[in-house]
């Protein structure tokens, strides 16, 4: 019996500690948003947000309006839907509201990487140096040259083109705008190594389309992976893929290539310096490949697929990439050389602008999350202020609070090209709510500290590869009633989102 008394206590103390664990006695406080914990203990309400994050959202905003804190795998998140208060998120100081903390747990899941404290400055200075300004444009043209080898070079042989080539759309943009992007990136094989100039482009085409394949295997793998719930035949088959891209993009293999980016050699140099080894230096370089190329390729399919469905929208950026043609003095002809599309005429496009802004609108749906460093207060444009708990997240989606907002942007599920162009022809940028102009009118790319820095390269390999498309081939839909295909609605939160099943189209030359 005198026993029996401390036993029992210890029992009771492990299942309080254990039910405070699971989140079960959390209430809500004075001052605090509305708190939705769900019925299943720290799960949450997990299952039903990564069913369909979207409609989850939105029903959570109807129950509780712009700011609530919702229970979602063991985390407590607060959502902030009101974009006329973004900015007291993506503004707030980083010792309050921090991204490398949340950042930092994903890529040691997901990419087995381990963070360094100077991770983020080294890559906010390469991105300054190489990502913007002259460095862009010797990024930019670098994919072009890419996007020639891989979209052009049997152009010899025009004759046998202009009958038409049948293909999944999601694969054809996916697989050249990644390969592209990646050999831009990553530098091109050498006469050196492969015996002349012609073995050494043949080399990049076919081990650039091997990467891809293997990339896309990981990439059907990656919401489970980033959500931690991938049986073990997936997580051996996602260590498998890790170690081919260690192997594939090794530092050694990466050192015999030419025009390896300065992004991507000055990350390697400076990691070097922080006597980072050289294996952790490789995965590294599959968490920047991730996330370079993970986006453009899908991004570039909807484009390509809401222009076939718009014929007007078509033939307005026809006119305007033909024009920029002929005004530098090129002309497509068989047999002729190939487009040299230069930074400066890539900078004359602003319906093509516009198409690409009205694209990332529709289908760019990235979940900004932040961990709570310290109790702090939420305060809201029109006043109000709620208490946030150390320890907490805070998340915004912009996909509902502006992308398809319909007092933002009317009729928001239909594509219209020139969205985003004034009737003088140049970029829109004042939106409005309720009278009000909304400075965040769109978010695609993130905002504040953790804002896409391949921003302005992601755009130019979109407008890069459409060009050519426009200015090279006549393309069309197999079926042209063919509906736009649903979401794939396990990628909410990861950027672009993927369409639920392939599209077939087929191209030919337009000369
Ligand atoms: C359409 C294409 C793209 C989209 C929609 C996109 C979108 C995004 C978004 C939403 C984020 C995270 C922002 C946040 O969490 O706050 C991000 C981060 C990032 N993106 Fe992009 N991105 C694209 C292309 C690119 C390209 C081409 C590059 C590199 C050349 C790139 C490099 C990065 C990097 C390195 C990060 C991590 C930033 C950090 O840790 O601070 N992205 N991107």
């Amino acid at each position: 019996m005198g026993l029996l008394l401390p036993v029992l206590l210890a029992l009771l103390a492990c299942l309080f500690g254990g039910l405070y664990f699971l989140g079960v006695f959390r209430q809500r406080r004075p001052g605090e948003p509305p708190l939705d914990k769900g019925w299943i203990p720290w799960l949450g309400h997990v299952l039903e947000f990564r069913k369909d994050t979207l409609k989850f959202l939105q029903k959570m905003r109807q129950k509780h309006g712009d700011v609530f804190t919702i229970q979602l795998g063991g985390h407590y998140i607060t959502f902030l839907q009101d974009p006329f208060s973004f900015g007291a998120f993506v503004k707030e100081r980083r010792d309050k509201l921090n991204f490398i903390d949340f950042a930092e747990q994903l890529v040691k899941r997901v990419f087995g990487y381990h963070p360094i404290s100077s991770d983020h400055s080294i890559l906010e200075a390469t991105s300054q140096k190489h990502l913007k300004g002259y460095g862009l444009q010797v990024m930019t043209e670098s994919m072009m040259r890419n996007l020639q080898n891989l979209m052009l070079h049997n152009l010899g042989s025009a004759a046998n083109q202009k009958t038409w080539t049948e293909d999944g759309l999601f694969n054809y943009c996916y697989n050249i705008v990644f390969r592209a992007g990646y050999l831009a990136l990553y530098g091109n094989a050498t006469s050196e190594t492969e015996g002349d100039k012609e073995k050494a482009i043949n080399k990049d085409r076919a081990e650039s389309d091997i990467l891809f394949k293997e990339f896309r295997k990981y990439d059907q793998l990656f919401p489970n992976l980033a959500y931690n719930v991938l049986p073990p035949s997936g997580r051996r088959e996602a260590s498998r893929l890790m170690d081919f891209f260690q192997t594939k993009m090794s530092l050694e293999k990466i050192g015999d290539k030419n025009n390896v980016s300065g992004w991507i050699w000055d990350m390697i140099t400076a990691k070097r310096e922080e006597d980072m080894s050289e294996s952790m230096i490789e995965r590294y370089m599959f968490v920047l490949l991730w996330a370079s190329q993970g986006n453009t390729g899908p991004s570039s399919f909807w484009l390509l697929l809401y222009l076939m469905k718009d014929p007007v929208a078509l033939e307005a950026l026809r006119k305007e990439v033909d024009k920029v043609l002929k005004e530098s003095g090129q002309e497509v002809r068989p047999g002729g050389p190939p487009v040299d599309l230069t930074y400066e005429m890539l900078m004359k496009t602003p319906a093509l602008d516009s198409a690409v802004e009205e694209t990332l609108r529709l289908v760019a749906a990235p979940l900004l999350t932040r961990s709570v460093l310290q109790d702090m207060t939420l305060n809201m444009a029109d006043g109000r202020q709620f208490f946030i708990r150390k320890g907490d997240r805070m998340a915004v989606f912009p996909y509902i609070a502006v992308h398809i907002d319909p007092e933002i942007h009317p009729d928001p599920h239909t594509f219209k090209y020139d969205r985003f162009l004034t009737p003088e022809g140049t970029r829109k940028t004042d939106f409005y709510k309720g009278g009000k102009r909304v400075k965040y009118y769109t978010m695609p790319w993130g905002s504040g500290v953790s804002m896409c820095p391949g921003r302005f390269f992601a755009t130019n390999e979109l407008k890069q590869f459409i060009f050519l498309m426009l200015v090279y081939f006549d393309f069309e839909l197999i079926n042209p009633d063919e509906e736009i295909p649903r979401i794939d609605y396990r990628r909410w939160g990861f950027g672009t989102m993927q369409p639920d099943r392939e599209v077939k189209f087929r191209y030919r030359l337009r000369y």
